[in-house]
């Protein structure tokens, strides 16, 4: 029998792995709260550790993983930018990830943002059920001709694009690694970073967050957009510098916001905090802006993606157990 600890689940996570389990030879076990030092010891027994994006699994956590014998880190997530995959290395722990379970769900999640913020859906949604019919500050843009600059055009970027163009816009890419033969085929142009925040009406992120990735957004590329620009960030909240962001809002340089992640999400984010006091007062200068609009890391939350992440992590966790070769394109160590 393989023991697996799953972190910081949630009741959606136990339904759809408790239904890619219904094998024998895995005892899954569900835990709340997040993996950290503090809680490494509840690992104990288990062969491998299911995790999530927000759970810390920085060198000395990941020592004492090895140290009780767990052999297996299965993230149930694409990015891993809180794991340290040298020291996973160094350690011989064994790393896998779902690479792709659904880019469409978190194209379509940031289209979903940028339409409700720029036809202001939500505030006409709470007007409506006050009985307030008025239309009053309101007002949105046609996305139709305008321009889009899609940063990082990788599986979500790519569709992400591929629906703007859609709508009508043009639509401007950035990344070191062009898909030159999609472009053509979808009539989107690559061109230099600075004539991408130069031109865009809309700035869409969809880049991992890396030592190079990290502020991408900040001070002196908010200044490169143009005025009334809107943002669009669900890849992850460290490639926005806060408050830098805080500052361009204020002065009204940029025209919108909308986030699925941030910064400072760890802890925050995927919890229900409504009775408490906040504590990030970036976060709650955020809140306060009537176009920034935030939505707690849900672009993946999709039943297609949370059914896909189940079934290639549990295929994974198999082969742990049975020694044969994981998913292609799964294992990070
Ligand atoms: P991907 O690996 O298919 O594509 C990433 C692209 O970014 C690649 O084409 C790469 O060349 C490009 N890139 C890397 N560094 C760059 C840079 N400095 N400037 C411009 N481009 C750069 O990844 P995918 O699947 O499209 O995911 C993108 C990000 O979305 C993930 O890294 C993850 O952080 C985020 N994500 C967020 C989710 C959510 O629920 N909000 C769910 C899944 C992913």
């Amino acid at each position: 029998m393989t023991r697996i600890a799953f972190f910081d689940t949630k009741p959606y996570d136990r339904e759809f792995f408790e239904a890619a389990t219904n094998r024998s030879g895995l005892e899954l076990c569900f835990l709340d709260h997040r993996l950290s030092e503090a809680t490494t010891v509840t690992a104990h027994g288990a062969d491998a550790v299911c995790c999530f994006v927000n759970d810390r699994l920085d060198r000395a956590v990941l020592t004492q993983l090895r140290n009780a014998n767990v052999r297996h880190v299965a993230m149930r997530c694409a990015g891993f930018n809180n794991i340290d995959l040298p020291a996973a290395k160094e350690l011989g722990l064994t790393v896998t990830r779902v690479p792709a379970y659904s880019p469409h769900a978190v194209a379509e999640h940031t289209i979903a943002l940028l339409q409700t913020l720029n036809r202001r859906i939500h505030r006409a949604h709470n007007r409506v059920r006050e009985h307030n019919f008025s239309l009053a500050g309101l007002v949105g843009f046609d996305l139709h001709g305008r321009t889009a600059g899609i940063i990082g055009t990788g599986k979500i970027g790519r569709i992400t694009a591929e629906i703007l163009r859609g709508f009508g816009m043009r639509v401007l890419a950035f990344d070191p690694f062009p898909s030159t033969a999609w472009a053509a085929e979808n009539r989107v142009t690559y061109v230099e970073l600075r004539e991408l925040f130069r031109e865009s009406h809309v700035v869409s992120l969809h880049v991992p967050l890396t030592h190079d990735t990290h502020h991408f957004i900040n001070a002196d590329s908010l200044a490169q957009m143009r005025r009334d620009v809107y943002l669009v960030n669900t890849s992850r909240g460290k490639l926005v510098d806060t408050g830098a962001l805080i500052a361009a809002l204020k002065t009204s340089h940029v025209g919108g916001v909308a986030l699925d992640v941030y910064e400072e999400e760890e802890g925050v984010f995927f919890e229900d905090l409504s009775g408490d006091v906040l504590a990030d007062d970036e976060l709650a200068r955020l809140i306060t802006f009537p176009n920034v609009l935030i939505t707690s890391h849900q672009a993946f939350l999709t039943r297609e993606a949370l059914a896909e992440i189940a079934r290639v992590t549990t295929e994974n966790l198999h082969c742990l157990a049975h020694g044969c070769a994981f998913l292609d394109g799964t294992q990070l160590a």
